[in-house]
């Protein structure tokens, strides 16, 4: 996979993923082309608007003779090296899309989909080639985040993800392949395993929605971003490990997920219940509105030291 000395990307649906993805290749691939294909009628205005916000000083000058506004889907991938598609969320759609993206496109181009949940198996169901397909899905704001979930299908090439791989890790992002398909992929489920847990220590009152936060941000949040669970639990552990640690805490650790799956089904943790009320209404009064362009800039710093 050559980055250089011009990689052509073809960014298909450009909503809140594909305008930060846009940034993204922008900014790290300082000598791609990117064509933009997306059917909204405010197009132009969106970008104008929004684009820059994400661009360091330095890009913004630049950007725009690095983007065309691509109207026929045929000619924005005719050429394309790399077809990253982030429309709707929905498997009529992709898999539609896909089936003639492969008529248009270069032979050797990769076909990458952001999508959240819809497997590149059910996503190829209309290619003829089923192997060109495979999802790398972002973490958003992906132009801030390092990570990208690479989640092929079983029929996906070896090839198709080497080189997807090498890309990513070319920009200096941190790609991870994701070796079954499966609900959520990781990230979203270990987040929400944690928010599941969130929500019904909030509906049963133990805290405030913001003593929560306070709790993550001033504990396992600066932690995780230092060493994930295992490796910190392998260290807690001291000389033993994470044998020696489960030895000692897992008493522990086994009570507390006895009492979640206790507390969740006795409370009715699940989406749509009457506690979700609750909860929302509590964030809307403790936050209001968030500003995340502030966010984004203490993450990029959080990222920045911890060598990202
Ligand atoms: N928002 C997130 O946090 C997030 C994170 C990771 C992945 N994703 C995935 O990214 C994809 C897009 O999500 P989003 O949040 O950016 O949505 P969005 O609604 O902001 O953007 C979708 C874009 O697709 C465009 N579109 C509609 N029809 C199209 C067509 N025929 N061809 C090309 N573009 C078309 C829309 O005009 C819109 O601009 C989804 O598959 C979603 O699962 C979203
Ligand atoms: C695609 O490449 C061909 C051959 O290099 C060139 O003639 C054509 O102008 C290119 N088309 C676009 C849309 O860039
Ligand atoms: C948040 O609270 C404000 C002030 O009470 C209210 O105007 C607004 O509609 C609420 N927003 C949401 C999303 O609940």
């Amino acid at each position: 996979m050559t980055t250089s000395p011009t990689t052509k990307i073809a960014i298909i649906g450009a909503g809140t993923i594909g305008l930060s993805l846009t940034a993204l290749h922008l900014v790290q691939n300082p000598t791609c082309q990117i064509a933009i294909h997306d059917p909204r009628p405010d197009l132009q205005s969106y970008i104008t608007t929004h684009l820059p916000t994400y661009l360091p000083q330095v890009d913004k000058a630049t950007y725009q003779t690095r983007i065309s506004l691509v109207s026929d889907l045929s000619s924005a991938v005719k050429n394309a090296t790399i077809i990253q598609e982030q429309g709707p969320e929905e498997t009529g759609f992709k898999q539609r899309i896909w089936a003639q993206i492969e008529g248009y496109a270069p032979p050797n181009a990769l076909f990458w989909s952001s999508t959240s949940g819809i497997p590149a198996s059910e996503q190829n169901r209309e290619m003829k080639d089923k192997s060109r397909l495979v999802v790398v899905h972002p973490y958003n704001p992906p132009h801030v985040m390092p990570l990208l979930e690479v989640v092929p299908a079983p029929s996906t090439s070896a090839d198709v993800v080497e080189r997807t791989l090498e890309y990513w890790r070319t920009l200096g992002r941190t790609p991870v392949v994701v070796r079954k398909e499966c609900t959520g992929f990781v990230a979203n489920r270990l987040a929400f395993a944690l928010f599941r847990e969130a929500c019904s220590l909030v509906a049963q009152d133990v805290v405030s929605v913001e003593d929560l936060d306070a709790i993550v941000s001033a504990s396992m949040g600066p932690r995780w971003s230092v060493a994930g669970p295992f490796k910190s639990y392998h260290a807690g552990g001291g000389e033993g490990g994470l044998k020696s640690f489960m030895e000692k805490i897992g008493g522990t650790v086994q009570a507390c997920w006895s009492a979640s799956d206790e507390d969740v089904k006795r409370e009715g943790i699940e989406v749509g219940n009457a506690w979700q009320d609750k909860i929302c209404r509590q964030a809307n009064e403790s936050y209001g509105v968030v500003d995340t362009s502030t966010r984004d800039e203490t993450t990029k710093k959080v990222l920045n030291v911890v060598g990202h």
